[in-house]
């Protein structure tokens, strides 16, 4: 039997909704694989807020350190949008990424043949898209001082932030993309504003000095208002695309759209070492929150990915996709994934369905 602690934080708005959904998922398959899961849950963002007073208790950050993975489900909503940043849910998240060094964001997104017609694109545009979109994740503008509102000598305010990236910064995600794109298709493109920011210049270059240590990898950049279109226009050039913490931001919800719903789409949040971060690229959706309708699915493929990156059960979250592919096969569907002719379900029938699919996948 292998023995995992995972810690469960589960948020705000639709996030406990579609975490237990996923809890579920991994209780069944724990059976099936021989997998043992001590399941722990801590505070995070508003809900910590409520709590405690703070978006990220020093509680929290112990209990994720103290495990072997950390699956999360979104933060944020209405009640604390006019709180100043530091004081935010979003806070918390940030918090938590920089407290556990987790600088590489690996969002995948890949078209699911039965969702085609899900997507606002062209079925010609999107049939056989599969990206994967390698996200910097605790530097760059997110990050980088100074930053906050001060005053200036004419008795203005003044925003500021900073987008700044040290080149050892550049370089790991760097190696993470390059080592990505080479168990991929050995395509990858660099995605900066070299042509207006010096940050990207630096970018530019030292992603072009790595690209010399692989030789095997066939690098491209590109300017981000460039592949924002290109995206849309042609996204199967694409295979890796290495970026930013903003552009990556972005551009990630931008290629979530490909795969006909941001409610579909997974991700993981790793550092060097210790335990990463599995995550959804949506937010809390605060507008269907306690209605049941959140699509779970960005959720349990957030913790199949947890399965194959952070406890390497492959196996198992082979599993958890075949299950989704079968269900989605069966014609079900939440709302924002629906179409004619398709069964409609709630993000709890939806949860049902998978377990039922487990056993017979
Ligand atoms: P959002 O991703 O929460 O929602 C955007 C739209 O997509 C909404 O219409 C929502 O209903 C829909 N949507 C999102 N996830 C869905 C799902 N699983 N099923 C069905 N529909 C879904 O983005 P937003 O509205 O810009 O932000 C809402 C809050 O979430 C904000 O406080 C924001 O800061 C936060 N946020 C958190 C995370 C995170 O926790 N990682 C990510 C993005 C945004
Ligand atoms: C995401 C979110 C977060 C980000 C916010 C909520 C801090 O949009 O995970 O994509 O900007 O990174
Ligand atoms: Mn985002």
């Amino acid at each position: 039997t292998s023995q995992f602690r995972i810690t469960l934080l589960p948020g705000d708005g639709i996030g406990p909704e579609i975490i237990n959904v996923a809890v579920d998922v991994l209780k069944v398959v724990g059976k099936k694989f021989d997998i043992e899961f001590g399941f722990q849950e801590a505070l995070i963002g508003g809900a910590a807020i409520d709590a405690t007073g703070e978006p990220l208790p020093t509680a929290t950050l112990d209990i994720c350190r103290n495990s072997d993975a950390i699956l999360l489900a979104a933060i944020g909503g209405y009640k604390w949008d006019s709180l100043p940043p530091n004081q935010r849910p979003e806070g918390g998240l940030l918090g938590l990424r920089a407290g556990l060094e987790l600088f590489a964001n690996l969002r995948p997104a890949k078209i699911i043949p039965e969702l085609i017609d899900a997507s606002t694109l062209k079925k010609e545009v999107i049939e056989g898209v599969d990206i994967m979109v390698v996200r910097e994740l605790t530097g760059g503008i997110y990050f980088g001082k100074p930053r906050g509102i001060f005053a200036t000598e004419t008795g203005e305010k003044r925003g500021v932030n900073t987008m700044a990236y040290n080149e050892s910064e550049i370089e790991r995600i760097g190696r993470v993309a390059f080592e990505t794109a080479k168990k991929r298709t050995g395509k990858l493109c660099s995605v900066d504003k070299a042509n207006v920011l010096d940050v990207s210049q630096l970018w530019r270059s030292r992603i072009t000095e790595l690209g010399k240590e692989y030789p095997d990898v066939e690098l491209s950049h590109m300017y981000v208002d460039n592949a924002a279109m290109q995206l849309v226009r042609s996204p199967k050039q694409f295979d890796t695309i290495v970026t930013g913490n903003l552009f990556g931001d972005i551009l990630s919800d931008v290629a979530a759209m490909l795969t006909g719903s941001i409610g579909m789409l997974p991700s993981a949040s790793l550092g060097a070492s210790g335990p990463g971060v599995y995550e959804p690229v949506h937010g809390s959706a605060p507008d269907i929150a306690g209605l049941d309708k959140a699509n779970p699915l960005a959720q349990v493929l957030s913790a199949a990915m947890m399965l194959r990156y952070g406890l390497n059960q492959a196996t198992a979250a082979d599993h958890i996709e075949q299950a989704v592919s079968l269900i989605l096969q069966r014609g079900f569907r939440t709302g924002d994934i629906m179409s004619p002719g398709m069964t409609l379900l709630g993000c709890r029938t939806m949860g049902d369905a998978l377990i039922q699919a487990l056993e017979e996948v």
